[in-house]
């Protein structure tokens, strides 16, 4: 059968992280002991009360059925967790729904409100998801470059006023993947007022919202006064209590865009098995103790690996926040010659940062998934690299 792929399909390359997973094979057939610290999936139990949940839950022969949508108690538990946590007063009615996973809201989002050519502005780099939904609906991606001299925040003034008034979305996101950085609340301001100003509606990504150190509370876009009226923001269960594999998130804030995405979800999918949505209400309401300990985990692998790669002569800068660290490479690299040859050298398998965007070259994103004793070898292997290997030349 020939060209069974959409047009807007053809454009896209397999993602790195096949690439990747070609190269890892290939060095393990070599030998190599591999240290995968590429894909950011976490590798720590979730709550015992979500496991205990839905053991008991799987054996309730009710459960079986089509879920539709998210049941009312778990809207219930997502608006009572904003509360807690971020102060967040949130209508469960009409104020949140409930996704499976925030990934498949986001490109769900895309598809339900862009028309062929409309412009989101979005972050580079940005999670590799933006770019490929909204492509996928066959929108026009605007970059926002992210420096780390501006704190890796966009500046919204050097956006044209001919694109902001033409552009239907703006995503941000903070605590960011892949720079790791935290956004003040004076910049949810500033966006608040362009987006009232150009008539844009905000999609802030906040999936790493529990995942911050040194006891700093994150901010809610939500929080700021006028956030609703222009946005919504996307969470999820993936990282807050290591829930990746079960695909359950949310998105909260504006009626009218939940209303549209909603729409679109009952002509796409049936919801989340009904085990998942009594494990995902047990966490939100009875998980909060999980939260603490989970960050003494992170930051014991931040802080090994952290000192690590500085032993190894590699002065990466502290992530602030989620479980990656965005290093700049060594002066000399681009960041696909680094990845592969690390990888093919050491068997440690990092992400090049050209893959989050245009803006993303000269860096690498290293995720925090195993232990401080594997991230202190990963350190030292990176070491001998860089000790025994000079830039590629070109
Ligand atoms: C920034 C960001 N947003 C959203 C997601 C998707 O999370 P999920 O679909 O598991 O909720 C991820 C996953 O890595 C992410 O890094």
């Amino acid at each position: 059968m020939s060209n069974l792929k959409s047009e807007k399909l053809r454009s896209f390359a397999p993602s790195i992280f096949t690439e990747l997973l070609y190269e890892k094979r290939a060095a393990l057939a070599n030998g190599r002991r591999i240290i995968d610290l590429s894909v950011g999936s976490p590798d720590m139990s979730p709550p015992k009360v979500v496991i205990d949940t839905l053991k008991e839950t799987v054996q309730d022969a009710s459960m079986y059925g089509y879920a539709l949508t998210g049941i009312p108690e778990f809207s219930d538990a997502v608006s009572y967790f904003y509360n807690e946590r971020y102060g967040v007063s949130l209508n469960p009615k009409d104020e949140v729904l409930q996704l499976m996973g925030s990934q498949d809201g986001l490109s769900h989002l895309m598809m339900a409100i862009l028309n062929p050519g409309d412009i989101v502005l979005s972050p580079d780099p940005g999670y590799t998801v933006y770019e490929s939904s909204i492509r996928l609906a066959q929108g026009e991606l605007y970059p926002m470059p992210l420096f780390a001299e501006n704190g890796f925040l966009p500046n919204l003034s050097d956006i044209p006023a001919e694109i902001a008034d033409k552009a239907k979305i703006m995503i941000i996101n903070y605590p960011g993947n892949p720079v790791t950085a935290l956004a003040p609340a004076s910049f949810f301001e500033e966006v608040i007022a362009f987006a009232r100003k150009h008539d844009i509606l905000i999609v802030h990504d906040f999936a790493y919202s529990e995942l911050v150190f040194d006891k700093v509370r994150p901010i809610s876009f939500l929080s700021i006064p006028g956030a609703k009226e222009v946005g919504v923001e996307f969470n999820s269960l993936s990282k807050t209590f290591s829930m990746a594999g079960c695909r359950i998130g949310y998105v909260v804030g504006n009626p009218e865009a939940l209303e549209v995405l909603a729409l679109f979800k009952s002509h796409v999918d049936y919801g989340t098995f009904l085990p998942i949505q009594k494990a995902g209400i047990a966490a939100l309401t009875k998980g909060i103790s999980y939260l603490d300990p989970l960050m003494e985990i992170y930051t014991k692998r931040r802080d090994a690996l952290h000192e690590g790669l500085h032993r190894a002569g590699w002065p990466v800068e502290m992530p602030p926040a989620t479980m990656f660290m965005w290093a700049r490479i060594p002066e000399g690299w681009n960041s696909r010659d680094f990845t592969f040859e690390l990888l093919h050298h050491t068997g440690v398998v990092v992400t090049p940062g050209n893959a989050f965007g245009g803006q993303g070259e000269g860096y690498v994103r290293i995720a925090l998934v195993q232990s401080p004793e594997t991230l202190i070898e990963a350190a030292e292997r990176i070491g001998q690299f860089l000790k025994t290997h000079e830039p590629l030349l070109r």
